[in-house]
C-alpha cells in the first residue's frame, strides 16, 4: 500500500525534536569550562597540558600535542615526517579536503589512489603502483569510523621505506586487530570539531610515540620555536612555523568530553548495529560493513543507494539528492558528506596552490595525473551515498535508530513518489 511521503504532504516519520543535538552537555562540562574561564591562563594553559596527557593515555600514545584543528595536526604530521618540496605523498581519492591540502602546505604533492568500494577507505592493493622515487609518506585516512587495513599499508611502507601518517580525525576509538587508530603509523591526527565523536567545538591532537617526530611537529605548531609555551621561551624562530596551539577553554571542554567518550562510543556502536538490523531487508540499499578484524565506530553511518537496481546509473547524484530530500522531510537527518572525489576539486584540477603552478611546477616535482577517470570508485561513491552522524550519537538511543530506519524504509518502499519529486 502506498503511504504519502512527507515531502508530498504526508506525516513525517520522525517528529521534530526527536533527535537530540550533539554533544550532550552536563555538569562536568560546565564545571571544567567555568574553572578554566575563572583561571588565569586562557592561551595554552594547564587544561591544554592535561588534555594532551589524558588523550595520549586514552588512545595509547606516548606523546601528544593539542592543536586548534585536526588540519593543523595533519600539517604537523607531514612536516614531522620530513615531507617537503618535490616529495609525493599518497592520499585516498575520497576524504576531507585537508587530508590532501595538508600535503600542499608542505610544498609537497598529493598522489591520489582510488578507494575500495566496500570500506570507502583507500584501496590498499593499489598503493604500490602509485609509489615513485619521490614518494615520502602514505596518509591512511580512517574514514567514517572504520580503520584502514593497517597491515597492508605498513607492509607497503616498509618495502619502500615510507612514513605512515594516520588521519584519525573521524575515527576516535576505531580499531584494527584490537589496536586503536593513531597508534599504528609513525604519527597521527585527530579532530575535535563540532561533528566529531569527541567534540570541543574546534580543536585537534597530534599523536606519536616518537620523540623526534614530536619535537619536529612542535616547531611547526608554535611559531618555529623549540620551547614549549609554558616553558621559559626564547622567542627565537628556528624553523618555518605556524600558530596551531589549542587554548585553555577549548581544552577544558575537550577534557570534560573525554571523560564520557567511551560511553558515547559504546552508544554510537549500539545504535549503528540496531540501524543495520532494521535496514537489512529494505530494498536497494548498500549498508556499511566491516570485517572481523575491524572495530567500526560508525562516526558517520554511510549508506549507498543501489543506483543500478534503481535504474539511475546515468543520473545517480540527481536521484540521490531527491532521495535525501525525501528522507529529510521524513525527519531523518541524513546528508551528503562529500559529493566530490578529491582530485576533482578545483584546487587540484586548476593546480592553484601557491600561484605560478607551485608546488606542481617546482623544479623538484615529478608529473602527477589528476584525471578524474582514474578514480571511478570514488566518483561512484560520491554520487550514490548519504550518511548521518547526530541521529546515532548519544544521548540518542536505539529507539531513534529504529525511527530513522522506519523513515528510510518508508522512502525506499515508495520510490515511485521519489521519482516524481521536482528536481
Ligand atoms: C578525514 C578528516 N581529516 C581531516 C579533518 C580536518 O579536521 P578539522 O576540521 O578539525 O581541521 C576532518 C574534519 O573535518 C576529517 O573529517
Amino acid at each position: 500500500m502506498s503511504i504519502p511521503l512527507a515531502i508530498g504532504g504526508g506525516d513525517p516519520t520522525i517528529p521534530p525534536g526527536t533527535i537530540k543535538p550533539w554533544p550532550p552537555i552536563d555538569e562536568v562540562d560546565r564545571r571544567m569550562v567555568l574553572a578554566s574561564l575563572e583561571g588565569s591562563n586562557h592561551a595554552f594553559g594547564p587544561n591544554c597540558e592535561a588534555f594532551q596527557s589524558e588523550f595520549a593515555a586514552w588512545n595509547g600514545n606516548r606523546l601528544a600535542i593539542t592543536t586548534n584543528s585536526g588540519t593543523a595536526a595533519l600539517h604537523m604530521a607531514l612536516v614531522a615526517c620530513g615531507c617537503g618540496a618535490g616529495d609525493e605523498v599518497i592520499v585516498p581519492a575520497y576524504s576531507w579536503s585537508s587530508s590532501a591540502t595538508c600535503v600542499l602546505h608542505c610544498n609537497a604533492i598529493p598522489v591520489f589512489v582510488d578507494i575500495d568500494w566496500d570500506t570507502i577507505n583507500i584501496d590498499t592493493a593499489a598503493i604500490e603502483a602509485a609509489i615513485t622515487e619521490r614518494t615520502k609518506a602514505i596518509i591512511a585516512v580512517h574514514l567514517h569510523g572504520l580503520a584502514v587495513d593497517m597491515n597492508a599499508v605498513l607492509a607497503v611502507a616498509r618495502r619502500h621505506n615510507l612514513k605512515v601518517i594516520e588521519d584519525a580525525c573521524q575515527a576516535h576509538g576505531a580499531t584494527f586487530k584490537g589496536r586503536k587508530v593513531g597508534t599504528m603509523g609513525d604519527c597521527g591526527a585527530f579532530s575535535f570539531n563540532q561533528n566529531k565523536s569527541l567534540c570541543s567545538g574546534e580543536g585537534g591532537m597530534f599523536v606519536t610515540d616518537d620523540q623526534n617526530l614530536c619535537d619536529a611537529a612542535a616547531k611547526v605548531w608554535s611559531f618555529g620555536e623549540t620551547r614549549m609555551p609554558l616553558e621559559d621561551r626564547d622567542y627565537h624562530t628556528y624553523a618555518l612555523g605556524w600558530m596551531y596551539r589549542n587554548n585553555d577553554l577549548t581544552a577544558a571542554f575537550g577534557r570534560a568530553q573525554l571523560t564520557k567518550l567511551d560511553g558515547y562510543l559504546a552508544q554510537q556502536k549500539l545504535n549503528a548495529v540496531r540501524l543495520t538490523e532494521c535496514l537489512t531487508d529494505v530494498p536497494n540499499l548498500i549498508l556499511p560493513t566491516a570485517g572481523a578484524q575491524f572495530g567500526h565506530m560508525y562516526y558517520n553511518y554511510t549508506i549507498r543507494f543501489d543506483m543500478e537496481a534503481l535504474g539511475h546509473i546515468d543520473n545517480a547524484a540527481t536521484f540521490r539528492d531527491k532521495l535525501v530530500k525525501a528522507l529529510r522531510a521524513e525527519g531523518a537527518a541524513t546528508s551528503v558528506w562529500q559529493g566530490w572525489p578529491l582530485p576533482e576539486m578545483t584546487v587540484f584540477q586548476a593546480r592553484n596552490g601557491y600561484g605560478k603552478g607551485c608546488p606542481w611546477s617546482c623544479p623538484h616535482a615529478g608529473k602527477v595525473d589528476y584525471d578524474p577517470k582514474r578514480f571511478p570508485v570514488a566518483r561512484r561513491h560520491s554520487d550514490w551515498h548519504t550518511g548521518m552522524t547526530t541521529p546515532l550519537r548519544a544521548p540518542n538511543g536505539p529507539d531513534v535508530a529504529e525511527q530513522v530506519a522506519a523513515a528510510i524504509a518508508k522512502v525506499m518502499d515508495n520510490i515511485d513518489q521519489v521519482e516524481r519529486i521536482e528536481g
